[in-house]
């Protein structure tokens, strides 16, 4: 599935908070979906950032005034709110949340939205106490009762210097949670456990055997799933990622933690997908103490940990199960056997190189189904491999 903002008319209002210097990014992320972005900025957000970043970015003329000279006879803020997909207000101010719970149009931004229909997605950002006065937690709950989306700030340390709720969540999470509302729910329910990152087995109290695995693929497909309606779950091993929003997560450390972790929710999983590069070989006994640099040689003897992915597909019954496979070598070879071997409905195979695999943004993976077929792929971003692996899924036989 191509991302659901692709070629879509997006509207990215910008009104006069400190945090509108996030909405530039957040401009670069949604450009980078190929979304076509037009942005409306109010007079009070010039004050924190200039149109022109945001004109470069988008490659629109940016709308500040309603009364703003343009080229064609065209009422620019109701043809713009006719031609919307969806609109995003990052950062939105007490005021402009004010103003649309009333109704109030005085401005270019406020005007547009009155006369828009497409779904509307308002980032509040904000001192805290101004977030937590009882006019603007009201007007928040008019807005929601109108049907508005809003994505909730985070608490932490403000621009003021107070600490609390009211900061705009970073760029991608906004841009994460507009792709879950604007995604079909074609998932709506389905349990859904995924496995990502890699395994520490360790050898003495500071030293382990682990894998160059960041858990992105993993962390994408449990987002993708969730952005679609399912409910999941992510077991995953030691990452430097932060929990993907509204997904249950499980955080272990070595093969035995992640088999144990795995088992107690198969029975309760419809659709289980194992991205996580789990050690196959874990030392057989652990140094109590850290191993001194005395002896010239050190032999390591290392036995096999579980397979777990194996064990899964033993007790398969009606659920899909897919596997991953980062080959250096013989793709094809070793992908077809671990699909027949390990019982799996699809195994998602790559070969591991500078763009593909571990630690990078994109991967280019070859698809096996279990009814002999494959499809290969050109390089995509991992959020576009879990979509597509999600699609796929979907029309296994019989799977939903
Ligand atoms: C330095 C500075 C930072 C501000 N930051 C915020 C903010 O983060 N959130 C907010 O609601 N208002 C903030 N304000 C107040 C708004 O700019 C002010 O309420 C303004 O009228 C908002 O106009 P607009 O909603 O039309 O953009 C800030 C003001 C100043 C001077």
């Amino acid at each position: 599935m191509k991302s659901v903002v692709k070629n879509k008319n997006i509207v990215l209002g910008v009104s006069g908070g400190i945090a509108a210097y996030k909405s530039v990014e957040l401009l670069r992320l949604l450009i980078k979906e190929e979304a076509n972005v037009r942005v409306i900025m109010t007079n009070n957000a010039l004050e924190f950032v200039g149109r022109l970043t945001f004109e470069a970015l988008s490659r629109q003329p940016v709308c500040t005034g309603l009364f703003e000279k343009v080229d064609d006879a065209s009422i620019r803020h109701i043809d713009w709110a006719n031609e919307a997909d969806a609109v995003i207000i990052a950062p939105a101010t007490a005021n402009i949340i004010g103003k649309i719970a009333w109704g109030i149009a005085d401005d270019a931004l406020s005007t547009f939205i009155l006369a828009v229909t497409c779904p509307v997605i308002i980032c509040p950002s904000m001192n805290t106490n101004m977030y937590e006065t009882k006019s603007v937690r009201r007007n928040l709950d008019r807005l929601k009762s109108d049907g508005h989306f809003v994505i909730e700030p985070e608490s932490g340390e403000l621009a003021c210097g107070i600490t609390g709720p009211g900061r705009l969540p970073e760029p991608e999470d906004i841009l994460d949670r507009l792709l879950s509302y604007l995604s079909p729910k074609d998932m709506k329910g389905k349990r859904i456990l995924v496995t990502a990152g890699p395994t520490r087995e360790s050898i003495d109290p500071v030293r382990f055997i682990s894998n160059p695995s960041s858990g992105k693929m993993g962390f994408a497909v449990a987002r993708a799933a969730e952005q679609r309606g399912g409910n999941v779950i992510l077991i995953t091993g030691p990452t430097e990622l932060p929990d993907p929003h509204n997904v249950m997560v499980v955080r272990v450390g070595t093969a035995r933690e992640m088999a144990f972790a795995v088992f107690e929710q198969v029975e309760n999983s419809e659709i289980i997908i194992k991205t996580a590069a789990v050690s196959d070989y874990s030392p057989k006994e652990q140094a109590g103490q850290k191993i001194k640099k005395e002896k010239d040689e050190l032999v390591l003897v290392l036995e096999k940990t579980r397979d777990i992915l194996k064990e899964v597909g033993m007790r398969k019954e009606d659920r899909i199960l897919v596997g991953f496979a980062a080959e250096t070598e013989n793709l094809e070879q070793y992908a077809g056997k671990k699909l027949v071997e390990k019982n799996l409905d699809i195994i998602v195979g790559n070969l591991v190189d500078r763009s593909s695999g571990f630690g990078t943004d994109t991967n280019k993976v070859t698809m096996f189904y279990k009814d002999g077929t494959k499809e290969v792929f050109p390089e995509m971003q991992k959020d576009d491999v879990a979509h597509t692996l999600l699609d796929r899924i979907l029309s296994v036989d019989g799977a939903l």
